[in-house]
Parts: structure tokens; sequence; C-alpha cells
């Protein structure tokens, strides 16, 4: 198969192999990859009717060297036990994690896209409760998979701003399970980016569940500031997932641009703080937000059409630590091998 490397979006290529692995009997079975792209599950598996199952997202990325590295995986090793923990899912030891996931690049090899093309291997563990049952119970059994395919940008245009619109919908709950990488939060995202997607906008942006006057976070990635006096903000909410990506960039911003960087409230109707915004995540990258439509108003940030200074600054930095071109702070790299 001919791939265009420079061109990839964000969709689902078919790699050779994934690593699959049961939990029966009150422990991990010792798994394996195998070819086969689908999974066969008794009918009443809780995952299928109770969205017991929590998913993670991480990406491999090729160096100039030639060499393939994973940024910050222990992170969301550690992030899916917390999602695990929050639906009564057993843990994945991280070792069985970092282990599987680097057995699937090595697999993969051949689908790290190139060097210089922009575009990484996307790597997707999830964990799901399987077995038969039908009361709301927690499953009997469960699987840990992971696969991967090549991908490009998430919103489309890369690092060419795009606008989202604020969102009548709350994707979670107060005390629910926004902070928690599970389905069921995406499953409520859907009608409400559909219909932001209708209106020609990227995504649509949450406000806080509870007051409905602060910013949360996009569908799919967290959100960022920054001020007019050169301060990186970013939500700080019980119900947003804890991206590694925006605390990367928190590290990055103080450490590395010498910007005062904060997780703190962020009004929406107080946007004219700031001189450009973003949509930041595994995925998405450094997604430039040109502007935030909200009760029938635009705010432009920095502009519609070119990325702002001090956000091309973040991507450049962030994206030449993961493709190893900037010296990473100690433990973000982890080479396969
Ligand atoms: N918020 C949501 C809802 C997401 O789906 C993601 C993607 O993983 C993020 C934020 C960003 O998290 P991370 O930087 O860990 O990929
Ligand atoms: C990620 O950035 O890894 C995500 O999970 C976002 C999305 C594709 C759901």
């Amino acid at each position: 198969m001919q791939i265009d490397w420079d061109n990839l979006g964000f969709s689902y290529i078919k790699t050779p192999w994934r690593f699959v692995a049961k939990w029966k009997d009150g422990e991990w079975e010792k798994g394996e990859l195998t070819e086969d792209n689908h999974l066969s599950l008794h009918e009443g598996s809780p995952a299928l009717h109770y969205g017991q199952q929590c998913f993670e997202g991480l990406k491999a990325y090729r160096r100039k060297d030639g060499k393939v590295n994973l940024f910050r995986p222990e992170q969301n090793s550690r992030r899916l036990n917390q999602s695990a923990r929050r639906l009564l899912m057993p843990m994945v030891p991280e070792n069985m994690f970092i282990d599987a996931v680097k057995e699937v690049v090595k697999a993969n090899e051949a689908f790290v896209p190139p060097y210089g093309s922009g575009a990484t291997l996307y790597l997707r563990p999830f964990l799901i409760g399987v077995g038969e049952n039908i009361g709301v119970h927690p499953a009997p059994e469960y699987l840990f998979v992971v696969f991967c395919t090549p991908v490009g940008a998430y919103f489309k245009g890369g690092l060419k701003p795009t606008n989202f619109i604020v969102s009548e919908y709350d994707r979670a709950a107060p005390n629910g399970t926004g902070a928690a990488k599970v389905g069921g939060n995406y499953a409520a995202s859907l009608l409400p980016g559909t219909e932001a997607k209708e209106l020609n906008y990227s995504d649509c942006v949450y406000l806080d569940p509870a007051t409905h006057t602060k910013i949360e976070e996009v569908g799919a990635a967290n959100f960022f500031g920054i001020t007019k006096d050169n301060q990186f903000i970013t939500p700080q909410s019980p119900s947003i997932l804890p991206s590694i990506t925006k605390y990367s960039l928190l590290q990055i911003a103080e450490e590395r641009l010498g910007l005062k960087a904060v997780e703190g409230d962020i009004y929406v109707d107080q946007l004219d703080q700031f001189s450009e915004a973003g949509a930041c995540g595994t995925a998405a990258v450094i997604s430039p937000i040109g502007g935030i439509y909200y009760k029938n108003n635009l705010h432009v940030f920095y502009s519609e059409t070119e990325v702002g200074p001090v956000t091309k600054r973040l991507y450049d930095e962030l994206t030449g630590i993961q493709f190893g071109d900037i010296e990473a702070p100690e433990g973000w790299i982890e080479v396969v091998e």
C-alpha cells in the first residue's frame, strides 16, 4: 500500500499488528500480537451496554537519525489506570502498557511516517469490560488492546488557525467522569461536535457544567490562552481531561519561553485579555484558535489566518522535543529499541 505521508489526515489506516491481552480470574494473561483487527465479544459485555471502557492516545515520532521516539508514555499508562479506577476496571501494570506500546511500534515500524513529513504513528491503547453479563455490574473479564495507525493533522489546517463555537451542551457533569478518558464523554460530544462542524467550526468549546461561565476544553483537546501580558493560562477544572500535552506546555512555557504559566479560570466573557489561543492534545498537537463564536459574536484572537508568534514558538519547541531535534526535559522521551 502506498501512503502519501505528507497529506495524511486523521483517519484509520490498517497496520499489520496489534497487541491483545485478556484479564481473567483476577490476573492478566501474557497477551500477544495478532493480525486480526476485529474483536469477538460476548453480546452482554458491559463495554457495549454500560460504557465500561477507557482509552489512551499517544504517538510514535520518527527522528532524523531514523530511530523512533515515544513522548511521556508512562503518563498515558498512569492516566489509563486513573480512568480504569473510576470505572472499576483492573489496573494495567506500567511495564505491560509500555512493553505493549513498544512491541506494536516495532511490529509496525514501516508505518512510522518519515521524519519531516509532520505525520506520526498514533497509538490507541484501550481497556474494555467484556464477558457474560446483563445487570449494571463490572465485567467479569477485560481486554487490553493497543493498535496503531499513521496520522497527520487532527484539525484541518494544522498550524493554520480555525474557528470554534461555544456549545450549549455539557460533555461531562461536575462530579462525573470528565477527568477520565472514557468513551461516554466522547459519545456525549458527538452531537454537539457534529452540529459545530455543520456550521463550519472545527469543534466545540465546552463551558464548565456547573455555571456555564468558564471555558473547560475542546471536544478532543484542552484549551490555552496567551494573555496580552504574556502569561500562558489553561483552565483548571475537575471535569476536564488532565492533558499530558497541556502539562508539558505549562512547563515549556515557563522554562523555555520565560512566560508565567498557570492553570486558572478562563471566563468566556473575558476573552479580550488574550492575544492568542489554541487547542492542545496528542492528536491536536497545538492547533491555533482563530476565533471563538459565543452569543452571536466571533471573538477573534491573533488572526483567523495566521498563527500567533507565541503559539508558534510553543509548537516548535514541543514538536522539536517530540521528534528529537531539541533536547527534552529529563524523562520525557523514550526511544523504542
Ligand atoms: N481533552 C480531551 C477531551 C481529549 O480527548 C484529549 C486528547 O487526548 C485532550 C484533552 C488532550 O490530552 P493529551 O494531551 O493527554 O493527549
Ligand atoms: C488524543 O489526542 O489522543 C485523543 O484522544 C483525541 C481524540 C482523537 C479522541
